[in-house]
């Protein structure tokens, strides 16, 4: 592969100015990469910060105008939907979930009836936001039950679906809900409803300002390691991608992001279909609290953003893509 070699062949050649730079670069970001992740919160006129995520916000819904003109202004083609549920509305059973009034709900239809279809809403398909117990599923004997959870789940996309969400993104990681949930949708006529699965998810500890943020972080029991990846695995990777898209996913993710780059690379090595990364909670406050202590400069925020393209995502979920005019300038 490398002809020739020094002193013949100089590498820094090709780098020596910016124009030749800009010239040979392989990889480029624009504002069509990403997906806006957006908390919501209870109330009128709120626009709350989160203090484990300098610089991110919970929204009520009538503030939300703010948030997603920006997000048109800047050319970001979807957002994604968090709701933070009062403690009051959770239960062992998370039924909350499946209430056409609940916050997810009232956000999807007021999003639709302002904005149509000029950006894509994406909302997540788990019961963490509304389970007392914080996990993405029910719990019998101690167990979270796999079947009796995809019930609900297929119950929970159709609800969203109806209500107008574009991209039903499963993260609960129980076995078979993709193939079931597609089934569901397309029975019920949501033929075009897109399925993003959250395919590669490990059970990891950047999830923590996340929690925090949807308020389910004092609440959890345990760990969700008996449904979230090992992150010591690779392989297994494949093989939860290869059965999501065999079940029907239109597009996977791989979350976390920045840890798991050669997860990235390897999917979109091996499968032809579009891959997204999460820069989760935990990178963005890493990330962002060294900032703002003036540990690093913020031109780390491109790098790390610049990293998923290079691994091969089509896009990235990311807490900076409302500040994305300044990041990419
Ligand atoms: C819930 C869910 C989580 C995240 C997205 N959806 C947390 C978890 O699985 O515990 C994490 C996102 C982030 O950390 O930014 N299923």
């Amino acid at each position: 592969m490398i002809t020739g070699k020094f002193p013949n062949l100089r590498l820094r050649r090709n780098r020596k100015e910016t124009w030749s730079r800009r010239l040979i670069q392989e990889n480029t970001l624009s504002p069509n990469d990403f997906i806006l992740p957006i908390f919501l919160i209870e109330g009128s006129n709120k626009k709350e910060s989160i203090s484990s995520m300098p610089g991110v916000f919970r929204y009520s819904i009538n503030r939300l105008p703010q948030i997603i003109d920006k997000a048109l202004r800047l050319g970001i083609p979807m957002v994604a939907l968090f709701p933070k549920t009062k403690n009051s509305l959770k239960n062992e059973l998370g039924s909350e979930a499946l209430n056409e009034n609940n916050l997810v709900c009232r956000a999807i239809k007021e999003i639709k009836k302002k904005y149509k279809n000029k950006i894509g809403i994406m909302c997540d398909v788990a019961l963490d936001p509304y389970t007392s117990h914080g996990h993405d599923g029910l719990i019998k004997s101690n167990q979270i039950v796999n079947d009796e959870t995809i019930e609900i789940l297929i119950n929970q996309s159709l609800l969203q679906a109806d209500m107008g969400c574009d991209v039903i993104a499963p993260s609960d990681m129980m076995d078979g809900r993709i193939g079931k949930i597609r089934k569901a949708l397309d029975k019920s006529n949501f033929k075009n409803v897109q399925l993003l699965s959250y395919a590669a998810k490990y059970a990891s500890s950047f999830y923590g300002p996340f929690r925090d943020a949807v308020g389910s972080k004092s609440k959890l029991k345990g760990d969700k390691k008996t449904y979230q990846m090992d992150f010591r695995n690779s392989d297994e990777a494949i093989r939860e991608i290869a059965l999501d898209i065999r079940e029907g996913a239109d597009m996977v993710m791989v979350k976390p992001g920045m840890p798991y780059l050669d997860i990235i690379k390897l999917i979109k090595n091996k499968f032809k279909i579009p891959v997204f990364a999460y820069q989760v909670s935990g990178e963005y406050s890493l990330i962002q609290t060294a900032i703002n202590k003036k540990i690093v400069n913020q031109d780390v925020i491109y790098e790390s953003l610049m990293s998923f393209k290079r691994a091969g995502a089509n896009g990235i979920v990311s807490y900076y893509a409302d500040r994305i005019d300044k990041i990419l300038k």
